[in-house]
């Protein structure tokens, strides 16, 4: 009677005294996973939060031990096994910072051993695979700026877009008669939301840019035309690639390219083709790779025997440096690390790489950037205290529990308690287990703690590093 009960995280009680009580786990082979349960069971499941003993809990619904315990039993066994007794000892959790960088070593090796040239399927994956752009990024590949594409508390109640324009702003970096370029809009929200933004706080300024989306999806390139129609007159949409990269020099004053960067070619390279003195057979893929490697003095001191570079990316960096116009600016946002090499993160249907930003700094600078990294939450001010509902529970609702109800699954957002409300209405009140995190927490729902932004300034005249390369 000591022990806590606490119904597992990806549990989540709707609890309905005047009508039938239902607890909902993740889908089972796909179909939802729902059980009916009596009023009577659901009032004691409402109280295994992990914080009272059963004691303590048969005392509140006044129940005596033995009807507890045989309840507690029930939950905590097959078939209907939602609950875990928790000991009423402690464990101290284990988390030994050597064991989370071990095990991002091992990714990387791990990420290198199995990978496989994907450049051209990559390439086709964007041209004729996405077939609907709100599908790609409710279930494919979730953004950021998607999940805070609404009004947000952590961006201080404004959407993604938006607080990119007013971030840009605050950095005086917007004036009359800039072209601005977004390359890989996807949706198009951001796009929206930034010129919406504009249109509001800096109305002089805002009749007097041009906005230009390159894509290379053509699906994506239609949603991106239909979220910014009401900007059709200062907004043109391109389907190109950005490797391609099809504008003269200098037509831009700002580049956004938001999480696009990792969806860009990487590469394999072996270590002795780097002191290469001709004795190894390159192959004709990585001598690209190569010259940057030699042209940009990269240190790969820390490399393993065969390591991934961000290919694309380093390229998409040069061409960008052209197409800036002087005193123009980059911001460029992905997921990554200042110090780890590319790894592989595995989506439904294609995989990307990691952005090793120590590499693309090198680069940066090399090429003649002016280059500033930080963390995503720092460069929007995202409060990382608001708590976001977890990615389990967002789960069990939307593929259990609301459509037992009749009720529309809930778009991929970043929920807050408040924001959820709103959207549930009265139901709300009825559930229970449900899961919140804030970032500070970390590890929750599109965590912003992994991604970085690279500002790069173009200050100075043409340097010689690139003219060499040129030619
Ligand atoms: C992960 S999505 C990010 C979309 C959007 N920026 C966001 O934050 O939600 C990557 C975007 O880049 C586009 N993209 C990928 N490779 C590209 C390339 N080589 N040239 C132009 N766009 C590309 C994709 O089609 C998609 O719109």
């Amino acid at each position: 009677m000591n022990r806590r009960p606490a119904l597992f995280p990806c549990m989540i009680l709707c609890y309905c005294p005047q009508e039938k009580s239902f607890l909902a786990g993740p889908p089972i082979e796909n179909g939802p996973n729902i059980m009916e349960i009596t009023n009577e069971d659901a009032l004691f499941l409402t109280f295994c939060r992990g914080d009272l003993s059963l004691a303590e809990i048969a005392a509140i619904i006044q129940k005596d031990g033995g009807e507890t315990k045989a309840m507690a039993e029930k939950f905590s066994t097959e078939p209907q096994r939602a609950l875990q007794l928790l000991d009423d000892v402690e464990r101290p959790a284990k988390s030994d910072p050597r064991i989370e960088i071990a095990k991002q070593v091992l990714y990387e090796r791990d990420s290198t051993s199995k990978f496989i040239d994907n450049s051209d399927q990559l390439h086709q994956y964007h041209v004729d695979k996405i077939s609907d752009a709100i599908e790609q990024f409710e279930s494919r590949e979730t953004t950021i700026s998607h999940l805070y594409s609404q009004t947000h508390p952590a961006l201080g109640g404004i959407p993604y877009g938006a607080r990119m324009a007013n971030k840009l702003c605050e950095m005086g970096v917007i004036n009359k008669g800039q072209s601005i370029l977004e390359i890989g809009g996807g949706t198009g929200y951001l796009a929206r939301d930034f010129l919406q933004y504009l249109k509001q706080n800096q109305p002089q300024v805002f009749k007097h840019i041009s906005y230009v989306m390159l894509e290379l999806s053509p699906v994506l390139l239609e949603s991106q035309i239909d979220s910014t129609r009401l900007y059709s007159s200062m907004i043109s949409h391109v389907l190109g690639d950005a490797i391609a990269m099809p504008f003269s020099l200098g037509s831009f004053s700002i580049i956004i390219a938001n999480e696009m960067i990792a969806d860009l070619p990487s590469i394999c390279i072996k270590k002795v083709w780097t002191d290469d003195k001709g004795i190894h057979e390159v192959p004709e893929e990585a001598v690209s790779a190569l010259r940057f490697i030699a042209d940009f003095d990269i240190p790969l001191d820390d490399a393993f025997p065969e390591f991934l570079v961000n290919l694309g990316a380093w390229q998409l960096l040069e061409h960008i440096y052209h197409l800036l116009a002087k005193g123009g600016i980059a911001i460029i946002i992905e997921y990554g690390s200042p110090w780890r090499y590319p790894i592989a993160v595995s989506l439904k249907d294609h995989t990307e790489y990691a952005i090793h930003f120590g590499h693309l700094e090198k680069i940066a600078k090399g090429v003649g950037f002016e280059a500033r990294l930080e963390g995503l939450a720092d460069f929007l001010s995202i409060d990382l205290d608001v708590p976001i509902l977890e990615r389990v529970s967002l789960t069990t609702l939307n593929q259990s529990l609301l459509p037992h109800l009749d009720i529309n699954p809930l778009p991929m957002l970043a929920f807050t308690p408040e924001t959820l409300e709103e959207s549930l209405g009265d139901l709300y009140h009825r559930l229970y287990n449900l899961q919140f995190r804030s970032p500070k927490q970390g590890g929750c729902l599109g965590d912003p703690s992994e991604f970085y932004v690279f500002t790069l300034s173009k200050r100075e005249a043409y340097p010689s590093r690139i003219e060499e390369r040129a030619n």
